[in-house]
């Protein structure tokens, strides 16, 4: 004791520079962290000065503690200004953009951006690839032959002030830090954080130089946030920062206990989107298009309601305008533009095969994050980032949740190219699809509205 008193005594007080360890220990045992310790972290993660398994032990303590509103707004502006933010200021009008949280069949992006960009709004969409169940705009736009999801930030600034949108993936210019944190997140189960997830997506959307966004938070089976409470935390989180940044924007929650629209995988998504274009496709799907294109019209300035704001976008769709702008998008951007025409200029797999019941009754539910597993089986997807994709698999839902069925009827169809996991597939399909004697009540597609003034 006498010693350790002697030594802490004579111990130099020598003022250490910050330590990963410390914040790491501080932010473990519940403490806040100041906005220069997580700036420090940030740095860390964009230089690598920082080495990945203090990193991952940092994000591992925010999982378990969280994240008080200070540290969040921290966190976000850190990873925002860790690499650049574009300044769209010589794009005239309202730049609106729409993020969706991710699930199983949600390719409103390809329908919304065009019908947005057609109703006079810019929209620069910086979008992101499938992983694991739920898919990605990126994966789905590769699919029409020719289109480069990879322009330059130079090429994207072109294609948006020439027709209005432009959509590509994260270039390593923009929000680093988040792709060197997210990469850690997805193999150390810390994904799952509301304060984590806010920070990454709001970071990157904030660095496209909006004024406006809207939000698609799901929830359900196939969503990241399976319980509404949490999307809904999650969805107050992400308004809370866009307008602490000085933007307009809400979050709609949206529902994800099934697929959204008939077709999963990406040529076939893509396909389905050309359809509501067209002035047809399945009701939920173009329901939901309406919705999101009808709020960024109002964050935008061009309509006075949500309601006027649905109208324009039928209207964009009916007279034919957002089908011209799609094909205009795809041009520009280096694609096919002929499959706005025709769709069998896709790609198509070589087989199909029926899931089958052998149930009487309705379907009462579809495990959705099920169904994205099985298309991800065939090869529409990615268990792995570094996995690539067949774009022309995927489902084909016969059956959506409140239909009938009757023994020997087909609940899906699959399109695949190899045999190597069809079975497997076809049973988890198989499984996915619930059967009872009744059908259950209709849920409402768009459950809350997060961040509007009032009733819109
Ligand atoms: N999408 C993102 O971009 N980041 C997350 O953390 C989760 C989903």
């Amino acid at each position: 004791m006498l010693a350790f008193a002697s030594i802490s005594r004579t111990r130099p007080r020598v003022r250490l520079g910050m330590r990963a360890v410390d914040i790491i220990r501080k932010k473990r045992d519940a403490g806040e962290l100041t906005p220069e310790e997580i700036q420090f972290l940030v740095r860390g993660a964009t230089d690598d000065s920082i080495s990945d398994y203090q990193l991952a032990a940092w994000l591992m303590a925010v999982v378990w503690r969280g994240m008080t509103r200070l540290e969040l707004a921290a966190l976000t502006e850190a990873m925002l200004h860790s690499g650049e933010v574009l300044d769209l200021s010589d794009v005239s009008g309202t730049k609106v953009d729409k993020h969706s949280t991710g699930g199983v069949g949600d390719k409103t992006s390809l329908v919304v951006a065009p019908v947005v960009a057609a109703g006079g709004l810019h929209v620069p969409m910086i979008s992101g690839r499938g992983l694991g169940h739920s898919g990605g705009t990126l994966d789905k736009l590769e699919s029409i032959r020719g289109f480069n999801v990879n322009l330059s930030l130079t090429d994207f600034r072109r294609v948006l002030k020439q027709c209005g949108c432009a959509l590509i993936g994260q270039t390593p210019q923009i929000a680093p830090a988040d792709k060197k944190l997210y990469s850690l997140r997805d193999v150390t189960a810390t994904v799952e954080s509301p304060y984590l997830i806010c920070a990454s997506i709001m970071s990157k959307k904030l660095a496209e130089g909006i004024d406006a966004l809207v939000l698609d938070v799901k929830t359900g089976d196939g969503a990241f946030m399976k319980r509404e409470e949490d999307a809904v935390y999650l969805a107050e989180l992400m308004v809370e920062t866009g307008q602490r940044m000085g933007k307009k924007i809400v979050a709609l929650i949206t529902d994800m206990d099934q697929p959204l629209g008939r077709k999963v995988g990406n040529a076939l998504e893509v396909e389905e989107c050309i359809d509501v274009l067209a002035g047809g496709g399945p009701d939920d799907l173009r329901e939901l298009c309406l919705d999101l294109s009808a709020w960024m019209f109002v964050l935008g300035g061009k309509s006075k309601r949500v309601a006027e704001g649905r109208i324009l976008a039928a209207e964009l769709i009916a007279s034919g305008a957002a089908r011209d702008k799609f094909r205009e998008i795809i041009r520009l951007q280096g694609g096919d533009a002929g499959v706005v025409d025709d769709p069998s200029r896709l790609p198509h797999a070589k087989n199909k095969a029926a899931a089958i019941t052998m149930q009487e009754g309705y379907v009462t539910a579809i495990r959705c994050e099920q169904v994205g597993v099985a298309s991800m089986l065939l090869g529409g997807g990615r268990a792995k980032k570094e996995d690539s994709i067949d774009p022309a698999v995927g489902i084909v839902l016969e059956k959506k949740v409140g239909d009938h069925v009757l023994a020997g009827s087909v609940l899906c169809t699959i399109h695949y190219n190899s045999d190597e996991r069809k079975s497997e597939a076809l049973g988890l399909l198989a499984d996915s699809f619930v059967i009872g004697p009744a059908a259950p009540s209709a849920k409402p597609l768009v459950r809350k509205v997060i961040g509007a003034d009032g009733p819109a």
